[in-house]
């Protein structure tokens, strides 16, 4: 039979950079090697008690298992009751959404905003999704640029005129995954008086607001003046509860686009399972001491791995947030991807290629901190026992 003709969307889709690590690294096990697997940021920590007994007693309750067709308004107030808590900000209840993550959110969000031909505006490099917000919805897809020099904040006096006439949104986001810097109080507020200024939504992925090193507590979008007149932030319980597989995050602000957005999913969406509902409830109306003590944690790795790099020779700077590390590859290697592979090959130790997180991202590479101090200290033994870092390896 001939082979069925498949849209241009699915056609560009490529296995891509991950695919040939994860084949490497099973490849690798097969041979009986230790791998240290830095390339995902899926936490190491377990979720608090109190999230996981929620969500077992619900499970337990055979009325959880009906659609349950839109957030329970005691969801809804606990996103209130913790926005207010956590970011000191009054939300109103038609200004809070649910979405299966961050991921899925913004998948599709942009079919809120475009139509096909449409501009959008991201981040290079940055984290895939954002990118992908526009392409699910046939947008053109620009990228500002974002360099180390500049603290990796974009510069947004010296964005071409043209591009800001024909752009929809612009996607912001720190801590920036991949890049692992904090933006300051000052910025945002120049992003609310641009946005403002050239008609273009913000939409602010929130993602690691309570994992950041230079101070102990991140920030709402929400939390600058002017705020919800521009746009929304994804705010996902994913990192800062360990709630990953659970898919479970918010869209809050701009009460029109909420209201559009739930217009869309309910043609596509019959809610948010109820166990993992209440359990959202128990996560973020509980007791959140673990979250300081896992950001402690987090910058205690942080310390680890990027000093104890340092002194074996690779110049790798200190996080200041995120769950990651952003290091320049070292000298007399061609590609980021081919330092993973060879790193990979010699060390056991997997780390994703800056090039997965746009062109920008080439000649970088992105460690996760999901490995404790004691394991840490094992994998720099076995870098520094390797000639990864010798210029004359070759
Ligand atoms: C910047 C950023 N946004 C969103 C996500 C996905 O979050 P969620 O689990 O809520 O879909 C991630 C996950 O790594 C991320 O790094």
């Amino acid at each position: 039979m001939e082979s069925f003709r498949f849209s241009d969307k699915v056609n560009d889709i490529q296995p891509g950079i991950f695919a040939a690590l994860n084949q490497k690294k099973e490849e690798l096990l097969a041979q009986g090697r230790t791998v240290y697997n830095l390339s995902v940021g899926t936490p190491d920590f377990q979720p608090a008690g109190h999230i996981m007994r929620a969500m077992q007693e619900a499970c337990g309750n055979p009325d959880n298992y009906k659609y349950a067709l839109d957030d329970l308004p005691e969801l809804v107030e606990a996103v209130r009751y913790r926005y207010q808590k956590r970011f000191q900000v009054e939300l109103e209840k038609d200004e809070i959404m649910s979405v299966y993550g961050s991921q899925e959110g913004m998948a599709h969000i942009g079919l809120v905003f475009c139509n096909p031909g449409d501009t959008i505006l991201v981040p290079n490099p940055g984290y895939p999704i954002f990118e992908m917000s526009g392409v699910m919805a046939g947008a053109r897809i620009e990228t500002y640029k974002i360099e180390e020099k500049n603290g990796y904040l974009p510069d947004l006096k010296n964005i071409p005129e043209e591009l800001l006439e024909r752009a929809k949104y612009m996607i912001v986001s720190y801590p920036l995954n991949p890049v692992c810097v904090c933006a300051p109080d000052e910025f945002y507020e120049e992003l609310i008086l641009f946005a403002k200024k050239n008609h273009i939504i913000i939409l602010h992925d929130n993602a690691y607001s309570d994992i950041i090193f230079t101070r102990t507590q991140g920030r709402s979008f929400l939390s600058f003046d002017g705020a919800r007149e521009v746009g929304v932030e994804f705010y996902s319980l994913s990192k800062s509860y360990n709630l990953t597989g659970a898919r479970i995050s918010f869209v809050v602000g701009n009460r029109e686009i909420i209201s559009r957005f739930k217009a869309l999913r309910s043609q596509i969406d019959y809610g948010i399972f109820l166990p993992v509902q209440y359990a959202a409830i128990a996560a973020l109306t509980g007791p959140d001491d673990f979250i300081e003590t896992q950001r402690q944690e987090y910058a205690a790795r942080n310390k680890a791995l990027c000093g104890g790099l340092r002194q074996i020779g690779w110049n790798v700077p200190d996080s200041q947030g995120t769950m990651f590390v952003w290091a320049k590859i070292p000298e007399g290697y061609e590609t980021s991807l081919s330092f993973c592979m060879e790193l990979m090959d010699k060390t056991g130790l997997i780390v994703t290629p800056g090039s997965a997180f746009g062109s920008e991202g080439e000649g970088y590479v992105r460690m996760a901190l999901v490995v404790n101090e004691e394991k840490i200290a094992e994998l720099l033994r076995v870098l520094k026992e390797s000639d990864i870092f010798q210029k004359d390896r070759l």
